[in-house]
């Protein structure tokens, strides 16, 4: 078996193609070897500025020495024994998610369940809303969500998933699930009564490019859940872990939800999701109603305690909220000299940038061959989900490159 060093990028892409089964999308022609602060190395030795982090998901960077201590030591004394057992490194960070969630349910704590990923955290949720009503003696169908938002890839979570691609070669999907247009305060009014068990939203739409959820719009999803009694939960796998610079983009909104889920930055790359409910809404899971073997594992939670740690000693979601602005108002000082930006949508680090034309797929090629790695949406949105350790300098650095790259496609655009 020949190792990679002395293999070629497209010997690695003909060896994978034979074994592995894709079903994820076209992937970048890149090996990723190792990672070091905000710069991933490849198997060719180029180093690259890391401006997506792993979607969301390396918040710390790459080789934090707090996270990297705390999984080694946590591997050598434990890995995991399941939740027959109490364990410290859980109830730790139950705590911790706990205390954090206070701001949105009244100064209370919330309950919380720890699943692998972000679709099972959404998964549980959903399933918590129903047993909600079930134990209620008065079971509720009804779940009511936003068109083109994103909650994972489980039949329950792609069904509430607001984008048939993600769900129509799956049916026949779970039944119940009413889909409305994102931001249409009257649409969704409509949607919900009292039949409804839950409206899922995320405040930020993330993997459809970017989308904000108005504030007025986020309290009439608020105030419709009051009155009907509906649960509302607040998909917080992306906006969360102080992405849009606050730990819960709920808090921004100041909203009072029911139920929000974490995952991706939560383990700082470890696989972690978690649930936390308002203890109102907690009490719809009773013993037996639901488990994971893995979910909330001692190595997953020593390196989302390990996260927290780091975000506490380096201020990191305030760092989110000051980095967001400068790289935002940068990028708008970029859009007035240069047509083809057409919009820059977000809060804190999670950034999307929309075009006047469909150049982010060969725009991100091309900010990928010097040096940058970010993402596309579609066909004109450029997303950035940096870790919230990069630095301004980085941030700069990539925004003259960016303004850079977008002369380089515009002159070849006109010389087509
Ligand atoms: C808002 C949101 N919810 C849920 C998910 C699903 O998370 P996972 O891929 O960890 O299952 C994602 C993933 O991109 C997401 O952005």
């Amino acid at each position: 078996m020949q190792s990679n060093e002395s293999m070629s990028i497209s010997q690695i892409i003909e060896r994978d193609h034979k074994v592995y089964l894709n079903a994820f999308g076209q992937r970048t022609p890149l090996c990723i070897e190792r990672g070091e602060g905000c710069c991933l190395y490849d198997s060719e030795g180029h180093a690259y500025l890391d401006l997506i982090g792993g979607i969301a998901v390396n918040v710390l960077g790459h080789g934090h020495p707090g996270l990297t201590e705390a999984i080694c030591h946590q591997a050598a004394q434990l890995i995991h024994c399941s939740n027959y057992y109490y364990q410290m490194p859980q109830l730790r960070l139950a705590e911790r998610l706990s205390d954090y969630a206070k701001p949105l349910f009244s100064g209370q704590g919330g309950l919380v369940f720890f699943g692998n990923s972000g679709a099972e955290a959404n998964e549980a949720a959903i399933k918590l809303a129903r047993a909600y009503f079930h134990k209620q003696g008065q079971p509720r169908p009804r779940i009511v969500s936003a068109r083109q938002s994103f909650h994972g890839r489980t039949l329950a979570t792609a069904a509430v998933t607001g984008q048939p691609r993600y769900s129509d070669p799956f049916a026949p999907l779970p039944s119940g699930i009413v889909h409305v247009p994102f931001n249409d305060i009257a649409a969704l009014q409509a949607a919900v009564d009292t039949t409804t068990c839950a409206v899922v939203l995320e405040l930020i739409q993330g993997e459809s490019g970017v989308h904000p959820a108005t504030a007025a719009y986020a309290q009439a999803a608020e105030a419709v859940c009051r009155e009907t009694g509906a649960r509302l939960i607040i998909d917080e796998i992306q906006t969360g872990m102080g992405r849009t610079g606050a730990f819960f983009a709920s808090e921004r909104y100041q909203l009072t939800p029911d139920i929000v889920t974490l995952a991706k930055g939560l383990g700082g790359g470890v696989p972690i999701g978690a649930v936390i409910a308002s203890p109102d809404s907690a009490a719809g899971f009773t013993p037996g109603d639901h488990g994971s073997t893995f979910g909330g594992n001692p190595l997953a939670c020593a390196a989302a305690n390990a996260v927290l740690d780091a975000y506490e000693a380096e201020q990191l979601v305030a760092r989110a909220g000051q980095l967001g602005q400068a790289v935002t108002t940068r990028l708008q000082q970029l859009a007035q000299k240069q047509p083809l930006i057409q919009e820059i949508r977000g809060a804190g680090l999670m950034i999307g940038i929309e075009f006047s034309a469909e150049i982010a797929p060969a725009l991100r090629m091309n900010l990928i061959s010097h040096g940058y790695l970010t993402g596309a949406v579609g066909t004109s949105t450029l997303r950035l989900l940096p870790p919230l350790t990069i630095s301004r300098e980085e941030l700069d650095r990539f925004v003259d490159q960016l303004a850079a790259s977008l002369e380089e496609i515009s002159t070849e655009e006109e010389s087509k």
